[in-house]
C-alpha cells in the first residue's frame, strides 16, 4: 500500500463544480518555483502565470514587452512546483493578436514546452475566432475582460472600466460570447461590483474578479502586491496581507551590517 496520499488536482471541471456549490475560488499569480511551491501547499485553486511578470519580475512599466519564451520559462518553473493547483498561463502581447493560427501555435508552444494546464487571452468579440481555434486543440481557455492591461496604450489609463452603460453592455455581450465559445472561466478586472455580480449570475462558468467586488465566483490578486513586496502600488481593491517590503528590507540591512561588522559568520556558522 502506498504511503503517499493522492492529491485531488484542481481541473476545469472541479472549478465548475465549485461554482455550482457556491464555493469561492482562490487564485493568485506565481512566476517562479519557490513561490509556486508555497502557493500550492497553501491550497490556492488556480495559479496564474500572469504577464504581470513583465512588471513585477522584469521591472517593465507595462505587460507589453514580455515574450512568449519568457512566459514559457516562468510557466515551466511554476509547473515543476505544483501538485494540486490548476496552472493558467497568459498568452503575452503579440503572440495571438495576429490571427487565430498564430494564437493556436502560441498556445501549443506554451502547453508543450511548459506543461501548463490552460491559457488566458485578453479581449472579447475580436479574439473569438482565436479562442475557438485554441479550443479545437483541446486547450482550455480563460477569458479576460474589463481592464485589459495589454491595451493600455489604447485606453491611456488603468482606471475603472465599463462605468458607462454602452461599455457595460458590450462587456456583458463579450462575456456571453466567450462562454458560448467554450471558455472555462473568465476574469473581470477593475469594473463596477454591480456589473461583475450581474455577469457572474448570468454566466454558468466561474467568473473570477480583480477589483470587481464580492459578487464574483472567485478572486485573483498579484502575489507580489498582496504580500506588500511592492510598496508603490496601492489601488483601492488591493488588500495587503503582509508588508514584505519592510521585512525584506530590514533583513537585508541586518545581513549587510553583520557582514560589515564581522559578526557573520560566527563559530557555529563555519566548518
Ligand atoms: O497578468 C496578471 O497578473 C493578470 C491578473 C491581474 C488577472 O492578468
Amino acid at each position: 500500500m502506498s504511503v503517499h496520499k493522492e492529491v485531488k488536482k484542481v481541473t476545469t471541471h472541479v472549478l465548475q463544480e465549485m461554482k455550482l456549490k457556491g464555493e469561492k475560488i482562490a487564485m493568485l499569480t506565481g512566476y517562479d518555483y519557490s513561490m509556486a511551491r508555497i502557493l500550492d501547499k497553501a491550497g490556492v485553486d488556480i495559479i496564474l502565470v500572469g504577464d504581470s511578470a513583465s512588471n513585477v519580475m522584469a521591472g517593465h512599466e507595462t505587460t507589453l514587452p514580455i515574450t512568449l519564451n519568457e512566459m514559457i520559462y516562468h510557466a515551466s518553473s511554476v509547473i515543476r512546483a505544483v501538485d494540486r493547483a490548476l496552472v493558467v498561463i497568459d498568452l503575452p502581447f503579440g503572440s495571438y493578436q495576429g490571427n487565430s493560427k498564430e494564437a493556436l501555435n502560441s498556445s501549443i508552444r506554451i502547453m508543450k514546452e511548459s506543461g501548463g494546464h490552460a491559457v488566458k487571452l485578453e479581449g472579447g468579440k475580436e479574439i473569438l475566432e482565436s479562442v475557438e481555434r485554441i479550443l479545437t486543440a483541446g486547450i482550455p481557455v480563460m477569458g479576460h475582460l474589463g481592464l485589459t492591461p495589454q491595451s493600455i496604450y489604447k485606453f491611456g489609463t488603468y482606471s475603472v472600466r465599463a462605468k458607462e452603460e454602452d461599455e457595460a453592455n458590450r462587456l456583458i455581450e463579450d462575456a456571453k460570447l466567450l462562454e458560448e465559445a467554450g471558455c472555462f472561466s473568465i476574469i473581470l478586472e477593475k469594473i463596477p461590483a454591480e456589473l461583475a455580480k450581474r455577469v457572474a449570475t448570468e454566466l454558468k462558468i466561474p467568473v473570477i474578479g480583480i477589483g470587481a467586488g464580492n459578487g464574483c465566483d472567485g478572486q485573483v490578486l498579484v502575489s507580489h502586491d498582496m504580500l506588500g513586496i511592492n510598496n508603490e502600488f496601492n489601488p483601492r481593491f488591493l488588500r495587503k496581507y503582509h508588508n514584505l517590503y519592510e521585512e525584506m528590507h530590514g533583513a537585508f540591512k541586518n545581513y549587510i551590517e553583520d557582514v560589515r561588522s564581522g559578526d557573520f559568520p560566527n563559530e557555529n556558522e563555519q566548518y
